[in-house]
């Protein structure tokens, strides 16, 4: 640690000290020449200590590092540390109100208008103007699998992967409206190899291979609590993907959005991978999207209760904002109307539609999204090179989030959907939120389409199926497709795979 501030405090005039030695410039520019300025600006930013080990490490290791070292904005990184960490920006909570939202269609006229939305984002899905957007970029650190979340082995008896499920869902809207719907799907170094292996391995899953599109998002370094930036060797710096808002800058800096120019796309619809009830392209928030102008639209589920860990859908002073639960004073989250519901219920499950208009308008304004900072528990380096398996957490990896550009959207729309229908994601590997809860989820839902035309299936007390069904979007995307196709003499005999 000593050594660390001792670095920290010396100019960075002529040469710079590693382990009390001096690695002078002129040799580096020697050796590795274009990299000085970046070591440089590493110095400046009080982080010099990555080179501590530079004359254990072999030539090709120094070579990596200094690579790692030129993708950093060090500046950035102290800015980020000093405003998230030091100065926690906190919303003010004045002025705070629920925004309009269009309900979930029960009377007919709400359900008249959900039929003309169709209706609009059936033809704007006819003329191939809709492009899908996957982020699948996270470490998926709970989950804890050897391999790309989407990887994941999910439906109830086929034992699907989430990619394949999604696909398919793809193929089958494809199929429904005559058209090509381009789908990009987010990596992050860690996993684009594996991702695009995977669906190599699978052809695509029926999909031509040139309308699936992988971009990767940047990676931020990780640091410990005090702000250095960690190394998992002794040439290596601990990174990790930035966050989904990486995306925003990924589709302009990847020309990802010019690539869906080019294709005639208008708006994106965007999901996270980790979503196994999401209804890719849904025609009726498309139309809802394009009808109102939107320019960010979102889909939100009621929170189940006040105290539930989901972010939430508000005004601030007038101006759309997705907030933290743990944003949410104890007042306001327990906040009622009138009719006794939750004030602020508007649950933000990550499906969004994106106008790709605005999103060139946001670039020329320059700004980017701000990053917030998780604390995690980081395995890494010590000062004398052992690697350490902390038992706290000890490390910080900072992540900027997609909502965030809502503070730049004057036109959106909010439309709620069911959690039953539309979301059930899978974060951990046991007990809530996970492949387990996911499976049954859509089990759940399969029983309630053949139900709601005249199948019988059992249920337990706690309303879940009893028996293993799986329906594939190649045989029917909803219900109304599964009416058409489906005898309801059907005898349901505890498994049954459509
Ligand atoms: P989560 O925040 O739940 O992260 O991501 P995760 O990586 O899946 O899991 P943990 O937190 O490490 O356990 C929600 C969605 O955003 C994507 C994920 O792939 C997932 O679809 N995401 C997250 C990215 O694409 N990039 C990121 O940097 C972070």
């Amino acid at each position: 640690m000593m050594e660390n501030e001792r670095m920290k405090t010396t100019h960075f005039d002529r040469d710079f000290p590693v382990n009390n030695k001096v690695i002078t410039r002129e040799l580096l520019e020697k050796e590795y020449p274009g990299y000085l300025r970046h070591v440089k600006n590493a110095f400046e930013a009080g982080q010099i200590h990555i080179f501590r080990w530079w004359n254990e490490i072999t030539a090709s290791e120094k070579k990596n590092l200094l690579d790692q070292v030129s993708t950093i904005d060090f500046g950035l990184i102290k800015k980020v540390f000093n405003d998230a960490v030091l100065k926690p920006a906190r919303t003010s909570r004045d002025n705070l109100t629920p925004p309009p939202i269009i309900t979930f269609p029960k009377k007919d006229a709400e359900k008249e208008m959900a039929h003309k939305a169709k209706l609009a984002g059936e033809i704007s899905l006819q003329k191939g103007e809709i492009a899908i957007l996957t982020v699948a970029g996270g470490d998926g650190t709970r989950l804890g699998i050897n391999g790309p979340k989407g990887t994941f082995l999910i439906t109830p008896i086929t034992r699907k992967s989430i990619f394949q499920l999604h696909a398919e869902k793809i193929v089958a809207a494809q199929k429904r409206y005559n058209t090509r719907i381009p789908w990009y799907i987010m990596t992050s170094k860690s996993n684009d190899s594996a991702t695009q292996n995977f669906f190599k391995m699978h052809n695509f899953f029926g999909l031509n291979s040139h309308q699936v599109c992988f971009f990767t998002q940047d990676m931020v370094p990780v640091v410990d609590l005090q702000g250095n930036v960690m190394m998992d060797s002794k040439s290596n710096i601990i990174m990790s993907p930035n966050g989904h808002g990486g995306a925003l800058v990924a589709l302009k800096e990847k020309n990802v959005l010019n690539d869906m120019k080019r294709r005639g796309i208008k708006n994106i619809f965007y999901h996270q991978v980790d979503n196994i009830l999401v209804k890719i392209a849904d025609p009726v928030f498309i139309g809802h999207h394009m009808r109102d102008s939107s320019e960010v639209s979102l889909k939100i589920v009621k929170k189940c209760d006040p105290e539930e860990k989901v972010g939430i859908v508000v005004y601030i002073d007038g101006n759309l904002h997705m907030i933290e639960y743990s944003e949410l004073s104890r007042k306001d989250m327990y906040e009622k109307n009138e009719n006794g519901t939750l004030k602020y219920h508007a649950g933000n499950i990550a499906v969004h539609m994106i106008n790709i208009d605005f999103l060139e308008k946001v670039y020329q304004s320059g700004e980017s999204l701000p990053y917030h900072a998780a604390i995690k528990k980081v395995p890494y380096l010590d000062d004398d090179g052992n690697v350490i398996d902390p038992k706290q957490n000890n490390a910080i990896k900072f992540e900027s989030f997609i909502f965030d550009i809502l503070k730049y959207v004057k036109k959106s729309v909010i439309m709620e959907v069911l959690r039953e229908d539309e979301f059930s994601p899978i974060k951990n590997m046991e007990g809530e939120n996970s492949p387990e809860t996911s499976r049954q989820d859509m089990v759940n839902q399969f029983g309630r389409w053949l139900r709601n035309i005249g199948v019988s299936i059992p249920v337990d007390a706690r309303g879940n199926v009893i028996g293993l069904i799986e329906i594939s979007p190649c045989f029917a995307m909803d219900e109304e497709e599964l009416k058409n196709k489906v005898d309801k003499q059907l005898q349901f005999n505890g498994k049954l795979l459509l």
